[in-house]
């Protein structure tokens, strides 16, 4: 099965290499990065070259294709031995992203079960498992769209658009559902600081659409909702625990505990490769924290005192009692809690 062909493509297998869209660089410029070892992968998913958690276990799994064929050519018979370092410090490149883990294990069994040259049936999975991707946003689209209710607007945070995934995307790919059924008028996206996902990717995202688009500044958020309008916020997530709590970018928790007050509904969207049955709860996901030139600086530019220190998690939970509905490709959970994720998982 090979990936379906979308309008915005983050992550390419081409003539033998991967080829990712340079995400930082966006919205200005428009440029793919050639990739042709494994190494060149790890520090791509480190740097954000590529990010959102589908897209990161993705482009993993492409990664593995280019250990693999270098092993095998420098070892025949122990190249699987190699490997294994290969995998460990793939596994490490972003810690909260359970995907990246997921796509690995998926990769790991194939090269357990592969007898002779591995390079082709690794491709063939990791085609299938970014293939799979795109068909589980196309799924949640549907799912997430049938509950929006009557036309109202929207909000969502970070970006869970086509970029963050093989292709449509989990929130965006909601909304951009909702939009062509005529659910949603228009979307306002939160900047996300400090790596302005929000601004850069989905608001991109948005306006290739034709779906209009207002950003905000992430501090404006509960205003918004007080002044209502807002019928749903709609996000993505990079872990989901056994019990529901979910960790999606930094600032998802405030929008949670702002929308109850409020009485917005708050909608996660996740495909099950994003769940970690694993984890009782959101206290044990890993948080992955960032530099803190990432806060102290813009565009390369200071933009805080010298001498100022920076507190800078890349992302935080919210408790699985704050999400009114979790969709996945198979089914949806209301008011997701561990009976619920267990019965849902017990279904993929
Ligand atoms: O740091 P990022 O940009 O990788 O964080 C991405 C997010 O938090 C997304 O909301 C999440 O991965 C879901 S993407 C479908």
């Amino acid at each position: 099965m090979h990936p379906p062909r979308d309008r915005v493509c983050a992550v390419v297998w081409r003539q033998d290499a991967l080829e990712l869209l340079d995400q930082r660089k966006l919205p200005d410029t428009i440029i793919y990065r050639r990739l042709a070892t494994v190494a060149e992968v790890i520090e791509a998913i480190r740097d954000m070259v590529v990010r959102g958690a589908p897209a990161i276990g993705i482009a993993a799994a492409y990664g593995v294709v280019l250990a693999a064929r270098a092993r095998y050519a420098e070892n025949p018979t122990h190249w699987r031995k190699q490997i294994a370092a290969d995998l460990a410090a793939l596994a490490t490149a972003r810690p909260t992203a359970v995907n990246l883990v997921w796509a690995l294990r998926r990769m790991e069994r194939v090269i357990a079960a592969t007898d002779g040259g591995p390079v082709e049936r690794l491709l063939v999975e990791a085609q299938a498992i970014h293939a799979e991707d795109v068909a589980a946003n196309r799924r949640m689209g549907e799912l997430g769209a049938a509950l929006l209710g009557e036309r109202g607007a929207v909000l969502t945070h970070c970006n869970a658009g086509a970029l963050a995934t093989g292709g449509y995307g989990t929130a965006l790919g909601v909304i951009r559902r909702g939009y062509e059924r005529g659910l949603i008028e228009r979307v306002y996206a939160d900047e996300t600081r400090p790596w302005l996902q929000g601004a850069r990717l989905t608001a991109w995202e948005l306006v290739q659409d034709g779906i209009p688009v207002t950003l905000l500044a992430d501090g404006a958020a509960a205003a918004l909702l007080r002044r209502g309008g807002i019928g749903w916020i709609i996000v993505g997530a990079d872990r989901i625990a056994a019990n529901g709590d979910v960790a999606n970018k930094i600032g998802t928790y405030g929008l949670a505990v702002a929308a109850r007050h409020h009485g917005v509904r708050f909608m996660v969207v996740a495909p099950v490769s994003t769940v970690d049955m694993n984890i009782a709860s959101g206290a044990d996901i890993p948080i992955e924290q960032r530099a803190a030139e990432e806060l102290l600086t813009l565009g390369g530019q200071p933009v805080a005192a010298a001498g100022a220190e920076a507190w800078n998690p890349s992302f935080d939970v919210t408790p699985a009692a704050l999400v009114d509905v979790l969709v996945t490709e198979h089914g949806v959970a209301l008011a997701p809690d561990e009976g619920k994720m267990a019965r849902l998982m017990a279904g993929a």
